[in-house]
């Protein structure tokens, strides 16, 4: 499925175009079918260590983020028909949020197992800085939420430096005011909840299909 939906995410790009490249094992695949397809003048800005060090291995060039990016590929962890996510699986939700926010496109390409009429009973992760994490731990919980440090005695650590606190989505709580109210607690870098961030949506059908996701359908 992931294969079959990078295949039609090909049909979205075009040399000589600004390409920001999201991570994750779908986004790992789509660059194996851009090698494949032959694409060699685009530049690519990468939003993890990991998707810049298969982009160098594939010999594609790679550029810094000076303005908007043509295109913006990525996965999710999950969507629904609303274009809203949940990201962060792979940990780089904080520069994948920044290059979907500076794309003039958004293409996010999932198989049919990530969507999802809504997001309770999932965790969302959460950047925070390691200097106060466990008092923006304790501020998260004063709201009445809970959630765990990713990796625990062996602690994820992100590309920027960061934990990562994976906060259970409680039904109780309505996602965008938890957000909300997660965001303005100073130590909390970024949140996986990505909202107005998709301009399309392909999904990989078992069935061999794809199924398109927009705005305007
Ligand atoms: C990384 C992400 C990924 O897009 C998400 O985890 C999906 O990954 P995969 O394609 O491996 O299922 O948000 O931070």
């Amino acid at each position: 499925m992931k294969r079959i939906v990078s295949k039609e995410a090909l049909n979205y790009i075009e040399e000589n175009i600004v390409l920001g490249m999201g991570s994750g094992t779908t986004v790992e695949i789509f660059i194996e079918e851009m090698w494949k397809k032959g694409f060699k003048k685009l530049e690519i800005v990468p939003s993890s260590k990991k998707t810049e060090e298969l982009l160098i291995k594939k010999g594609f060039r790679i550029t810094e983020l000076d303005d908007k990016c043509d295109i913006y590929i990525d996965g999710a962890d999950a969507v629904n028909r609303d274009l809203q996510m949940i990201k962060g699986g792979g940990g780089a939700l904080t520069r994948e949020k920044i290059l979907a926010y500076n794309s003039k496109k958004r293409i996010i390409i999932v198989d049919e197992t990530k969507m999802r009429k809504n997001f309770q009973g999932l965790f969302l992760p959460i950047e925070i800085l390691i200097f106060s994490y466990r008092a923006t731990i304790k501020r998260i919980e004063d709201i009445g939420l809970k959630g765990k440090i990713r990796g625990g005695e062996k602690t994820f650590i992100t590309d920027n430096g960061n934990y990562i606190f994976d906060l259970f989505i409680d039904e109780r709580y309505p996602i965008e005011d938890m957000v909300m109210k997660i965001k303005m607690i100073p130590g909390v870098i970024e949140t996986g909840f990505f909202k107005d961030l998709a301009d399309l949506i392909l999904v990989g059908k078992s069935d061999g299909n794809v199924e398109k996701i927009s705005k305007i359908s």
